[in-house]
Formats: structure tokens, sequence, C-alpha cells
């Protein structure tokens, strides 16, 4: 869990994170939260994403995702967070590296790209957005729903409900190290349109 208590983002002397639902409660924040997810998810294809791949983009999608349920849908974080042992980037640095990163997301360029390169490129966007962590909770849904976007402009798809989460959630960690197991993960899952 993020090292939260004393957060603005908090309810005091807690960790549960302020949300428009008005709920203190950890465990039923998250499981209303996971079920209004996923509905705003499944639904997102049919909203007027920006077009091109901007930070603008992923802010898009972090909005449309969360804006039901917390204050900061759509804006960057503005405190530094932990996951388990892992700090992720210092808030300060967020406008300037997700520019950096998304620079280096070439649609054009990744449509030529063999298979292989492309899984690898995908991986290391995933990888990149991760260590960044823009924003204060939901990184993780955000951050497949851009890839989930990414592949079906190259002639992908992906459906992310197919893995097994836990699955995810290990290779990602890894990824930070090692990219292997993440790389071997989208190769199974990323299958060409047809
Ligand atoms: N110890 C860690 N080191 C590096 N990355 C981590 C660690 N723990 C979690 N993560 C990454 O953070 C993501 C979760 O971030 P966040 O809670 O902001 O997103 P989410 O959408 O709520 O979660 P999820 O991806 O589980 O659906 C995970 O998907 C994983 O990639
Ligand atoms: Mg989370």
């Amino acid at each position: 869990m993020y090292d939260a208590i004393n957060s603005k983002y908090t309810y005091k002397g807690t960790d549960v994170l302020k949300n428009k639902l008005g709920i203190q409660d950890e465990e039923l924040l998250k499981e209303y939260e996971t079920r209004m997810v996923a509905f705003k998810i499944a639904t997102i294809s049919s909203a007027k994403i920006p077009k091109g791949y901007t930070p603008e983009r992923l802010k898009f999608i972090h909005k449309y995702l969360f804006e039901d349920i917390f204050y900061f849908a759509g804006e960057y974080r503005e405190e530094n967070i932990t996951k388990g042992n892992f700090r992720f980037s210092q808030y300060e640095y967020i406008e300037e590296n997700i520019k950096r990163i998304f620079k280096e997301i070439d649609i054009e360029q990744m449509k030529k790209m063999s298979f292989n390169d492309f899984i690898k490129k995908v991986s290391y966007i995933m990888t990149e957005l991760n260590v960044l962590h823009p924003f204060r909770e939901g990184n993780g849904r955000t951050i497949r729903e851009l890839v989930r976007e990414i592949c079906f402009d190259c002639g992908y798809v992906i459906d992310w409900y197919e893995i097994n989460h836990d699955d995810i959630l290990s290779a990602s960690i890894k990824a930070v190290i090692d990219e292997k197991e993440q790389i071997k993960m989208l190769k199974r899952s990323i299958k060409k349109m047809n």
C-alpha cells in the first residue's frame, strides 16, 4: 500500500483516498471503484479519445476512467509515493518525463516493426510509465488502456481481462529490473487483428 497517512489525498489519519462517493472504508471503496472503473473501461472506446499520442491522451484516459470517483482524475499527482520497496519518480519531474516518454511513441514506426520489436517497445513504454506513475491512483489501468489503444492503432488486439491480474502485477514489478517476464506475457497476449 502507499505510504499515505498525512497525505492531502487521504482522509485524516487513514490511507483511504478521499473520494466523491464519500466512502471511508478501504475495502468498500475498492469494491465500488473496481466495478465502476471496469464499466468505464468497457465503454471508453466509444468516447472521444484525443487523436495522436501525447500526454493529453493519457490524462484523458485517466479522467474518463476515474472522474466519478476521484477529484484528481486526469491530473498528475502532487506528492511522492512508494509501493512495496519501490519509490516511483519524484512528482516534480512527471511533466518533463511524460513528454519524453510520449516523444518515443511513434505509431507509424511501430506499425513497421517486427512482432518481437513491437512487443519490446510496448513493454518499454509500460515500464517507463509505471516507474513515472503519473497519477496518485489508477496508473495500472490507465497504462493498460493506453497500451490497448496503441496495439489497436498498430493492427493488434489485447484483452487484459484474459490475463490473470496477479501475473500482470508480478511481471510489471519485475520489469523495473528485468522486462523478460513482461515481454513473455505480452507476446502471449497481443494478437494480430484480422
Ligand atoms: N513494488 C512495485 N514496484 C513497481 N511497480 C509496482 C509495484 N507495485 C505495484 N506496481 C505497479 O503499480 C501498478 C498499480 O498502480 P495503481 O494502483 O496506481 O494502478 P491501479 O490501476 O489501481 O492498479 P492495478 O494495475 O493493480 O489495476 C501495478 O499495475 C504495477 O504495475
Ligand atoms: Mg490501485
